[in-house]
């Protein structure tokens, strides 16, 4: 098995064993990305097998309410059901405290609006997620309303960020809500909480992909087995 598909296997593993973490008539809230994807698909299964009933689900991006509905999962809305009861969904990294980098997938804003609105945040990956320092090795992306992209990128060039438009298909990348992304690099970021607040104190800047004290949980799937990690 070549690398990749080994990380897909542990990250498959991972997103199974969330999924044993929801309950019949649950709201659940539908990750986004490769491994989220893996959840999904197993709570499809259990719904047609009937291990599972009564779930509604809350999708964090549009390709995952597509995936939902092959699944033929029920899908609602924030505004239908305000609370979720667990969210399960992906990173980018995870550091020791299970703070988080999201957003390489371009769903940033409604994870965290999915997250924050969640009693119970399992975060599912391969053991290649975890880091000492979050900015280690991703950037924080950070979605901007297009007509705010100059002047918000010098912004964040201040804050010490080498700024990077994402790019999709020779464009600017995108998002569901129509904005776009600037991929900021930070050498390790030693004060995250502080990059948080001056983030989002910056008119034009929709929200940004550190996800700092919201995870309940994260289980990492790896060569020794599952990870169980609490905050
Ligand atoms: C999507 O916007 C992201 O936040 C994903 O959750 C994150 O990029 C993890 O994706 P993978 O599971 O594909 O690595």
């Amino acid at each position: 098995m070549n690398d990749v598909n080994m990380l897909d296997t542990y990250k498959q593993a991972a997103a199974e064993a969330a999924v044993g973490a929801v309950e019949s008539g649950m709201v659940v809230g539908l990750g986004t990305g490769s491994t989220a994807v893996h959840a999904i698909r197993a709570l499809g299964r259990l719904l047609q097998e009937g291990q599972l009933t009564d779930i509604i689900a809350i999708a964090t991006s549009e390709a995952t309410a597509h995936e939902a509905r092959a699944w033929q999962i029920p899908l609602s809305g924030l505004n239908q059901h305000p609370t979720v009861d667990v969210t399960i969904d992906g990173a980018d990294e995870i550091d020791p405290a299970l703070n988080l980098i999201k957003g390489l997938g371009g769903a940033l804003l409604r994870e965290k609006i999915v997250a924050l609105a969640s009693k119970q945040v399992i975060i599912v990956g391969d053991y290649t997620k975890r880091v000492g320092r979050l900015g280690e090795r991703a950037p924080v992306p950070v979605e901007v309303i297009p007509f705010a992209q100059t002047p918000v990128a010098a912004y964040l060039k201040s804050l010490g960020a080498r700024v990077i438009p994402r790019q999709h298909k020779g464009d600017l990348f995108q998002t569901d809500e129509g904005n776009i992304i600037l991929d900021c690099y930070f050498e390790a970021i030693s004060d995250a909480p502080a990059l948080d607040q001056a983030l989002r104190a910056r008119s034009g800047v929709v929200e940004h992909g550190l996800f700092l004290g919201i995870a309940t949980q994260a289980i990492v799937g790896g060569p020794e087995g599952l990870v169980y990690l609490q905050p």
